[in-house]
């Protein structure tokens, strides 16, 4: 599997010796009934060809909409894209949004070149990330090569450390997309470890695996527990970066089930195809580490990859058996679906062992999470000052989270008669995404600050691209696990 690597990243102080090479990407607002362009670097002109033309095919700038249009007379880019910016404020989101969209809309060769105004240097770096996220494709397996843009232009300037800060963040959730996208017959436990190590190759994360035997040896109920049942067996990828003086230790646990049938309480068919996208936490959660590494994160940070394929076999875990996770709590499997929760609950154990100062957990954990948020929010559970930094980061970095309850009472419906909780209750559908965080809860030190994104919903878009968001693996919530890693509370 070949990784894509990021378009060249091109600054321009205008955009007025473009050539047939080049495809104009400018911003269309609608305020009041009249559109506008949204441009930068044009001369004037320009905008008022560009603007008649955007009347004439009734453009509307609607956001997530780009319209593209012939050159007008004295412009010598090949063609021009309008990207709606729609009514609102032009804000950073706005922007990195429209961008990202017009991004997905083009395919190479040429060279794309964003003169979209921008107010400041944070929104001309949000247009410069919007087209980086946008223009990410998946590699066909087969002839067809990728059709990624080679070069993208942004019309403006930008301090190197935006610059960096915008490639690092969409190279991560480039590895993310590429990683999820994989085929489950071609990603599994062993080569997912390949993937990542290759990855973090020459970097300053250090990595330390633990196989089957050794998990076992060392107590990794849960992982063990759940990839018994495959030929592929089961891994725990350990990476760790160190940086000289740590303003805190961040540790990061990671779903990564590379397939997941349900195991022995079998997926009906339907339910498990896109079922290998269950390992999206695990690729969110490196993709996170090597960005942050890359970038010269201020924060220690151990992120734990829980690595499984859940499958059924005369080797599988059974409902009724009854593991141990790291640490010593005893858990009675009543479904064998519930898997997530099972090697988290190792990764969650691993991680308290070692007391840091934060630990956040992303799991494609629940069906329940896409009921009740839908595709495009990740669930947020956990202490209050842990929400409120991924919150905060989440807003930051213009990626959708929405905190939510661990109701106290609804903690009884995984009792269990012979072990210290169960991992599911067996017909119970009230509050899924709440029970999956009760659960994860019980395998966090004490007072350590916690939180845990159920990322179900965004990990993959099923419905049509938007904004920078392909149809497929996604890549979210990387950006804002990232934000956190980097930033100094
Ligand atoms: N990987 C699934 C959750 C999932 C479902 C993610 C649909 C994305 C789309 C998880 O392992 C699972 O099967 N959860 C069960 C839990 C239940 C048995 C308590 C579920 O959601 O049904
Ligand atoms: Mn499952
Ligand atoms: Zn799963």
């Amino acid at each position: 599997m070949k990784h894509m690597t990021l378009p060249e990243l091109q600054f321009l102080d205008n955009a007025q010796t473009l050539g047939a090479d080049d495809i104009l990407v400018v911003g269309l607002a609608k305020n009041n009934d009249t559109i506008e362009v949204v441009s930068t670097g044009l001369d004037s002109d320009l905008v008022t060809a560009l603007t008649t033309q955007a009347g004439l095919i009734q453009a509307d700038g609607a956001p997530d909409s780009t319209w593209r249009i012939p050159s007008p007379e004295g412009c010598a880019a090949s063609s021009v894209v309008l990207t709606g910016l729609g009514s609102n404020d032009l804000t950073i989101d706005v922007l990195r949004q429209a961008a990202g969209s017009a991004a997905l809309a083009l395919n190479g060769p040429g060279r794309l070149v964003f003169a979209i105004e921008a107010k400041d240097e944070e929104h001309t770096q949000a247009i410069a990330e919007g087209a980086l996220l946008g223009c990410h494709r998946v590699t066909k397996l087969g002839l067809s090569p990728a059709k990624t843009p080679p070069t993208i232009a942004v019309v403006g300037s930008l301090a190197l450390p935006r610059i960096t800060q915008a490639q690092r963040g969409a190279e991560a959730v480039w590895q993310v997309r590429d990683l999820v996208t994989m085929p489950p017959n071609m990603l599994n436990p062993s080569s997912f470890v390949e993937h990542v190590s290759a990855l973090a190759k020459g970097t300053e994360v250090s990595i330390e695996v633990l196989e089957e035997k050794e998990l076992e040896k060392q107590g990794y109920g849960g992982i063990t527990a759940v990839g018994k049942g495959s030929q592929n067996p089961p891994r725990l990828m350990v990476l760790r970066y160190q940086p000289g003086s740590p303003t805190r230790h961040v540790a990061l646990v990671g779903k990564g089930i590379t397939f997941d049938s349900g195991g022995l309480s079998l997926k009906a068919p339907n339910a498990m195809v896109g079922m290998k996208y269950d390992m999206t936490g695990a690729a969110v959660m490196a993709a996170a580490t090597l960005a942050a590494a890359a970038l010269g994160s201020p924060a220690a940070i151990t992120a734990y990859l829980c690595l499984a394929e859940n499958m059924p076999s005369g080797s599988a875990s059974r409902p009724n058996d009854v593991i141990t996770i790291l640490g010593g709590k005893t858990v009675e499997i009543l479904n064998t679906d519930a898997e997530g929760r099972l090697v988290m609950a190792d990764g969650l154990q691993a991680a308290s062992a070692t007391k840091p100062d934060l630990i956040i957990d992303a799991a494609t954990l629940t069906g329940a999470a896409r009921i009740a948020l839908g595709e495009r929010y990740a669930g947020l559970m956990g202490t209050d000052d842990a929400v409120a930094q991924i919150v905060a980061s989440a807003a930051h970095v213009g990626e959708l989270v929405w905190p939510m309850p661990l109701p106290r009472e609804l903690r009884t419906l995984l009792k269990s008669d012979i072990a210290d909780i169960a991992n599911a209750k067996p017909g119970e559908v009230l509050g899924g995404m709440l029970l999956g965080g009760l659960f994860l809860k019980d395998f966090v030190g004490e007072g350590i600050p916690w939180a845990h994104l159920d990322i179900a919903g965004p990990a993959a878009n099923s419905q049509g691209a938007w904004g920078y968001t392909p149809k497929g693996a996604t890549g979210a919530i990387t950006r804002t696990v990232l934000d956190v890693l980097m930033s100094r509370p």
